[in-house]
């Protein structure tokens, strides 16, 4: 049985952004712009589980009950189209620690190819925000969760944009028990492993086409 509690948010504002991303005619500026918005209600959304605490605040005529975040999470892109999801998760999580995964996915056999790892050693009790714009097959997402789970971590979130079904049904059968916040689960891959309909290539929509060394 799957651990995986799915949310697909559902509000106009959201899907209008969405749908500036998959518009082909948008470009790198506009998507990037576009990104960011859905960036920051997709991480509205993904905080709603998380636990705050209690204090006295002082107002200029009294005291009122503050409320804080109790152990604010560490956000983690999948670089690069991750990174595009960092400025609006710190602008709403201002608290919030950030760790990264490097991976590229071979164009020959979609697996992804990992080339970076910055994240503190011990994850067990701390909240994480895993964020990457697109959940494919699966193999990126898979690789950065076991990765996180190898250090600990025990409460792991996945926000992406688009998901594609067979990526979605990956993540579910992992042990470890996922939180997934998306825009959409679009219902397959194409020969390429792009995801039908999308938006097309992530990174390079953001930045620019890539070229490592693979
Ligand atoms: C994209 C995307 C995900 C991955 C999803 O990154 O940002 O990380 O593909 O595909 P998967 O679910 O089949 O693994 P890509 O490897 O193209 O690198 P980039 O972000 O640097 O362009
Ligand atoms: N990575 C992307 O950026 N887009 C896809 O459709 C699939 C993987």
């Amino acid at each position: 049985m799957s651990n995986m509690q799915i949310t697909v948010i559902d509000h106009p504002l959201a899907t209008a952004r969405l749908t500036k991303l998959r518009d082909a005619r948008t470009n790198n500026s506009g998507f990037r712009a576009a990104l960011s918005d859905l960036g920051a209600m997709l991480i509205y959304e993904a905080s709603r589980a998380l636990e705050a605490e209690t204090f006295d605040c002082i107002t200029p005529v009294g005291t009122a009950v503050g409320t804080r975040l109790k152990n604010p999470p560490i956000i983690v892109p999948v670089i690069r189209a991750g990174l595009g999801l960092v400025d609006p998760a710190l602008s709403m999580i201002p608290d919030a620690q950030v760790g990264f995964i490097g991976l590229a996915r071979n164009e020959e056999t979609h697996e992804p190819v990992p080339y970076l790892e910055a994240l503190p050693d011990d994850l067990a009790g701390q909240p994480v925000f895993l964020v990457d714009p697109m959940l494919a097959t699966g193999g990126s997402l898979v690789h950065a969760i076991n990765l996180l789970t190898d250090r600990g971590a025990d409460d792991i979130t996945v926000i992406t944009v688009v998901s594609a079904q067979p990526g979605v049904d990956r993540i579910a059968e992992l042990d470890a028990p996922i939180r997934l916040v998306t825009t959409a689960i679009d219902p397959g891959l194409n020969e390429d492993a792009y995801i039908v309909p999308g938006l097309g290539d992530a990174g390079d929509r953001l930045y620019g086409p890539r070229n490592i060394d693979l």
